[in-house]
């Protein structure tokens, strides 16, 4: 079996601590060649790291840089893990040169830029040969607690009440706290880290939500505002439910849980034997609670799903990408956090979730 090659479009923090490393333990499937940066020294800076894994990756930088990834045909797909503020744009431009692209979330900066995306990326599906396929990098939706919890919903009966909580610890420890481009992000943090928190939403209860309302304040002004934010939402099928989130607290606590008329089941971030992961509590209709623990593998699983699509699309028989790694479903997560940011500063006027 041949191993797919593909490059790297950034060279920050996550591509060092996770693109790198979870990409090496499926080094059978992929090889990175490239790793470009805008700067000469931040590409090269990523290529010492993965050199270890990748013997023959690249640095590679600026507009020239970019042009020799595009012009190289062995290079089947692309992974875009950039500021938030240039993803959208530089995607486009990868897709429409017929490259694969895997970006990181979230999908863009608002709905305005979404259906700037949408339009883009629909003429480039009908012109482009080959179908370039725009996957969204939104690892919980690989998360195997939210698979597992998502196939044990159908046993607890009609949904009567769905919360998610997030005391989120984006204090100055935190390697993301200082990132200049989320500070420069309209809703900063609460829509980078967000969309993560209502993918597990979305996933979980499988289906949308179509009406927020929402209070959002601003109290730790180390951090850029929004930081907090309480919403209450109503699914489509008729269910409500509460979304909370601080973004830096001194108490982290993360969980989904949604209760039904036959049992309950809750997500919750935590740890066992040193390994990270979530637990996942489900109480039955007699009263008992069962408890399992998943580790993390979300970023591996949608890595090798990614490699699977592209390596299938590139025999041409119309191959349809993983739909959890659809651009419309990392679109969806912006979109119901945008709905709640605009409740927010309209006084908690009910707003309707932008359709996608
Ligand atoms: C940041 O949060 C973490 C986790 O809650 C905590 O261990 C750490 O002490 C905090 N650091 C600061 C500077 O507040
Ligand atoms: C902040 O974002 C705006 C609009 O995207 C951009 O023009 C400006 O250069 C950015 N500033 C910084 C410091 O990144």
């Amino acid at each position: 079996m041949t191993t797919t090659q593909i490059a790297i479009l950034g060279a920050g923090i996550f591509v060092k601590t996770q693109y790198v490393p979870r990409l090496s333990e499926i080094s059978d499937i992929v090889s990175v060649k490239f790793i470009w940066s805008r700067s000469e020294e931040s590409a090269k800076s990523a290529v010492e790291i993965a050199r270890k894994h990748f013997g023959g990756v690249e640095a590679v930088w600026g507009d020239q840089g970019l042009d020799r990834i595009i012009n190289d045909d062995s290079i089947l797909g692309v992974a875009v893990v950039l500021a938030g503020q240039f993803q959208v744009d530089i995607s486009l431009k990868l897709l429409k040169a017929g490259k694969h692209v895997l970006q990181e979330k979230p999908a863009a900066a608002s709905i305005s830029e979404i259906e700037k995306a949408l339009s883009g990326y629909n003429s480039i599906r009908a012109n482009v040969r080959g179908q370039p396929i725009w996957a969204v990098a939104e690892n919980y939706r690989f998360e195997p607690a939210f698979v597992e919890s998502k196939k044990l919903m159908a046993e607890i009966g009609d949904m009567m009440s769905v919360q998610v909580i997030v005391e989120g610890s984006m204090n100055s420890s935190n390697p993301y706290f200082s990132s200049s481009w989320r500070r420069n992000f309209t809703g900063g943090f609460i829509l980078d880290m967000g969309v993560h928190f209502i993918a597990g939403l979305r996933m979980l209860v499988g289906c949308e939500v179509v009406s927020a309302s929402a209070t959002t304040c601003h109290v730790d002004k180390t951090l850029p505002p929004p930081d907090i934010i309480s919403s209450n939402f109503q699914l489509e099928n008729g269910c409500s439910g509460v979304f909370v989130m601080v973004v830096s607290s001194r108490s982290s606590k993360i969980f989904w849980r949604v209760v039904g008329l036959k049992g309950t089941i809750q997500i919750e971030r935590g740890n066992q034997n040193g390994r990270q992961g979530y637990t996942v509590l489900y109480y039955t209709a007699d009263g008992q609670c069962k408890s399992f623990f998943y580790p993390f593998s979300g970023v591996t699983d949608e890595f090798k799903t990614f490699i699977h699509d592209i390596q299938e699309a590139k025999k041409g028989n119309g191959h349809e990408v993983e739909p959890r790694l659809s651009y419309i479903e990392g679109a969806r997560d912006v979109a119901l956090l945008e709905a709640m940011m605009e409740s927010g500063s309209k006084n908690g006027a009910l707003v309707h979730v932008k359709k996608f």
